[in-house]
C-alpha cells in the first residue's frame, strides 16, 4: 500500500514527549517541534493491526519474546545488513539507553574511562558521568563538510584506565555513516588497547541513498569478540514510545558479564505490546520503510534548496543516515544564545540545540526531517523570518 506522510497528524494531547511535553521543557506553547527523533508519521499498518489483535485479547500478563520473535531479528539483519546473527547472542532489553547503562555497568569500574566521539547523542555522555565512569572525548574532525573520526587524538586519549568506546553507527548528530576503513581502523585501535566497542546502531536501518551500514560486530571475528550491538526496530519503524531493544554480543564472555548486570535488576521481562509490534514490523515493514526513507530524502532535498535560496549563510550537512539533518550557523556570527532565543522563542520552532551534543556542537542546530513537508516547510519559513536578518 502507498502511505500518505503529507497529511498532518494531530499528536497533541497523546502525551508525546515531542509534542505535549515542550511547555513543560521551555515554558512555551504553540511550538512547531522539530526535535526529539521520533516520526511524526503513520506506523506501518500490519503493525497497527497486529497490537490491536494482541490488544483484543485483553490480558497482558508478565511476557517473554517468543522464538519467533527472535527469527524474525535474525532474518531482518540477514537481509538487510548480511549479517549472520544467532539466536544464543541476543539479548532482550528495554530500550538502547537503558542497555547502554546496563553495558557500563557490566564492563567498567567507577573511575573507568569510556570513550566518545562528539558532538554525539547526549545521553552517551550523562550515562557515563550518572555511572561515576570518566568521559574521555574524542572530537570527530571536521574537514569541508564531511565529519571523520580523529584516530592520531583517539591513540593519544587511551590510558590505562580506558575500558569503552561508545561508538555511534550511524552518528546522530552528524548523520555518517561510517565507511568499512573508518570502521576496521577503529576496531584495531580498540583491540590493540583491550577496549570494548558498544555499537550503538538503532538507526541502522535509517540509510539514504549512496550508502551503506556496515554492523561493526560484522567487519570480523576479532570485530564481533569486542562489540557489544546495542540495536531496536524502535527508531526504524517509529515504535520509540513502545520500549524495545536487543543487545547482541557474539563474544560469551561478555555476554555472560551483561547478563548477570542485567539480572542484578530483575530487567529482562519483556514488553507484550512492543514484542508484537518489532516482530511484526520486522516481517512486514520492508515497504513502508522504503516509502519513509523516500520521504526524508525528499524532506532533505526541500530542506537544502530552502535555505540555500533564502539563508545561504546556512550549511546543511550531508544526511548520510538517521532522518535527522545537522545545519550549521556560525556564519551567522551569533551566539548559542541568540541562535535559540531566535529559532525557539521568535520563531516558535523547537530544534535541538548543538552544544547539548557536546564539544563542536556549537554553532549548529539539529533538525528532525520525519515530518509532513508543510510542517517543514512552516518551520523553514519561520526560522528564515528571524535569521535572514542576523
Ligand atoms: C543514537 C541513539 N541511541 C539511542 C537512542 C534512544 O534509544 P532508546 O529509546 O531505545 O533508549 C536514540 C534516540 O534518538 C539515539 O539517537
Amino acid at each position: 500500500m502507498r502511505y500518505d506522510f503529507d497529511t498532518p497528524i494531530d499528536r497533541r494531547e497523546t502525551a508525546s514527549i515531542k509534542w505535549d511535553f515542550s511547555k513543560r521543557f521551555t515554558g512555551l506553547e504553540n511550538l512547531i517541534p522539530l526535535w526529539v527523533a521520533d516520526m511524526d508519521f503513520p506506523a506501518c499498518s500490519e503493525v497497527i493491526e497486529a497490537l490491536k489483535h494482541r490488544a483484543d485479547h485483553g490480558v497482558f500478563g508478565y511476557t517473554l519474546e517468543p522464538e519467533s520473535y527472535y527469527q524474525a531479528v535474525i532474518d531482518w539483519m540477514k537481509r538487510h545488513h548480511g549479517w549472520e546473527v544467532r539466536r544464543g547472542w541476543m539479548l532482550s532489553a528495554p530500550g538502547v539507553v537503558p542497555s547502554l547503562n546496563l553495558a557500563l555497568s557490566a564492563y567498567s569500574q567507577p573511575g573507568d574511562g569510556v570513550i566518545i566521539q562528539p558532538p554525539v547523542y547526549y545521553p552517551f555522555k550523562e550515562s557515563i558521568i550518572n555511572n561515576s565512569r570518566r568521559v574521555e572525548e574524542n572530537p570527530l574532525i571536521l574537514e569541508g563538510d564531511r565529519y571523520t573520526m580523529d584516530f592520531d587524538q583517539l591513540e593519544e586519549l587511551i590510558d590505562g584506565r580506558t575500558r569503552l568506546l561508545i561508538l555511534c553507527s550511524p552518528h546522530n548528530p552528524v548523520a555518517r555513516v561510517w565507511l568499512k576503513e573508518e570502521l576496521e581502523h577503529l576496531v584495531e585501535i580498540c583491540l590493540r588497547h583491550n577496549i570494548v566497542i558498544l555499537s550503538d546502531e538503532i538507526h541502522h536501518d535509517l540509510i539514504l541513498e549512496g550508502s551503506r551500514h556496515i554492523p561493526t560486530a560484522s567487519l570480523s571475528r576479532q570485530a564481533a569478540g569486542i562489540t557489544v550491538t546495542l540495536t531496536s526496530a524502535t527508531k526504524t519503524f517509529n515504535l520509540a514510545g513502545l520500549g524495545c531493544s536487543i543487545v547482541i554480543a557474539s563474544d560469551k564472555q561478555l555476554r555472560g558479564r551483561y547478563r548477570c548486570t542485567q539480572a542484578s535488576i530483575w530487567s529482562g521481562i519483556a514488553n507484550a505490546l512492543s514484542a508484537v509490534a518489532t516482530e511484526t514490523a520486522y516481517r512486514c515493514g520492508e515497504s513502508w520503510l522504503a516509502q519513509v526513507l523516500e520521504y526524508v530524502q525528499e524532506n532533505y532535498a526541500f530542506l537544502v534548496s530552502y535555505l540555500a535560496e533564502r539563508l545561504p549563510e546556512a550549511r546543511v550537512f550531508p544526511l548520510e543516515g538517521t532522518y535527522l539533518a545537522w545545519i550549521g550557523l556560525r556564519a551567522l556570527g551569533l551566539s548559542d544564545e541568540e541562535l535559540k532565543e531566535r529559532i525557539l522563542k521568535q520563531a516558535r520552532v523547537r530544534l535541538d540545540d548543538g552544544p547539548m551534543f557536546g564539544t563542536g556542537g556549537e554553532g549548529f542546530q539539529r533538525i528532525n526531517l520525519a515530518c509532513p513537508r508543510s510542517t517543514l516547510n512552516k518551520a523553514l519559513e519561520a526560522m528564515v523570518q528571524v535569521l535572514g536578518s542576523a
